[in-house]
């Protein structure tokens, strides 16, 4: 199936590691041009290196998305520099932790924020664009399950369902689709739940055992159910939220 990303301008927010980089190469496997941003300088300029490689037109800044000033700049300087955005993925959060407070201001600012921040950017250049735009929230099965506590984590993710469903409405009649993604447990080397394996087996394991084909998700898995929502080939799909598990939770969706 051609996706029919070939020109078309996508950003990636936190596309340096794990998830958000893997959905920029599949992008730019497909013909996208690619916007990047995270917070480490050198990672960038390697993970852009690494896309040129793919012989498309990639940019990136390092950026805090929790800095508001420098986040817009960045989305509006990747504009300028790719010639417009079609394609806006929020994927950066402030993960999960037990802290209380300091986690539910975290979560709301990086997450909910975030993502906020990054649809009011990016909508107005979306609008300029021809083919109109494709917004996709990263969220979590986290936000639709109970898993572990009663984290920060999981509601803010919930927050962004309920967010990119509306926004849907909000700007459907400018042609752009907004879809969330919750994948679940995607394991990769450096990742969380390799990290998890280390410290707490047990969960790890148990985790496992929940997902009918025993294993988790890979990079690859999630990029590419991330890659066909943003694409042109999903117009029909727009207000949804997709979950990408591979059989991790259990209610009925209907
Ligand atoms: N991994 C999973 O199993 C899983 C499951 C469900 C949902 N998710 C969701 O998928 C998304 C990606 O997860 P991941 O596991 O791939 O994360 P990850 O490996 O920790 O990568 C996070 C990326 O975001 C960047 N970043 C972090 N904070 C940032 C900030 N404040 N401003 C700008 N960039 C920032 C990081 O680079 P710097 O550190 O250099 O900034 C890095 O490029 C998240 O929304 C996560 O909640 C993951």
């Amino acid at each position: 199936m051609n996706l029919q990303l070939r020109g078309k301008n996508a950003l990636i927010t936190g596309a340096t590691r794990g998830i958000g980089r893997q959905i920029a190469r599949e992008l730019a496997a497909e013909g996208a041009n690619i916007g990047i941003c995270a917070r480490a300088i050198e990672d960038v300029q390697e993970a852009v290196r690494e896309l040129k490689s793919y012989d498309i037109h990639a940019v990136g800044e390092a950026c805090n998305i929790r800095d508001a000033d420098a986040y817009r700049a960045w989305v509006d300087g990747c504009a300028e520099q790719l010639g417009g955005i079609d394609i806006f993925i929020s994927n950066v959060s402030a993960g999960g932790g037990f802290d209380s407070e300091k986690n539910w201001w975290k979560n709301f600012e990086i997450d909910v924020l975030g993502s906020v921040r990054g649809c009011e950017a990016v909508i107005p250049h979306m609008e300029k664009a021809d083919g109109g735009g494709s917004v996709v929230l990263i969220s979590s099965t986290n936000a639709v399950e109970v898993f572990s506590a009663p984290m920060a984590y999981n509601s803010m993710k919930a927050a962004l369902i309920t967010y990119a469903k509306q926004l849907s409405q909000y700007v459907g009649d400018k042609n752009i689709r907004v879809n969330s993604v919750c994948p679940g447990p995607i394991y990769f080397e450096g990742g969380a739940w390799d990290m998890l394996k280390d410290v707490n087996l047990p969960f790890y394991e148990s985790t496992l055992r929940k997902i009918p084909r025993g294993e988790m998700g890979s990079l690859k898995e999630i990029a590419s159910v991330v890659t066909f929502i943003a694409s042109p080939r999903a117009s029909l799909i727009s207000g949804a939220n997709i979950v990408a598990d591979a059989g991790f939770t259990k209610r009925v969706q209907f």
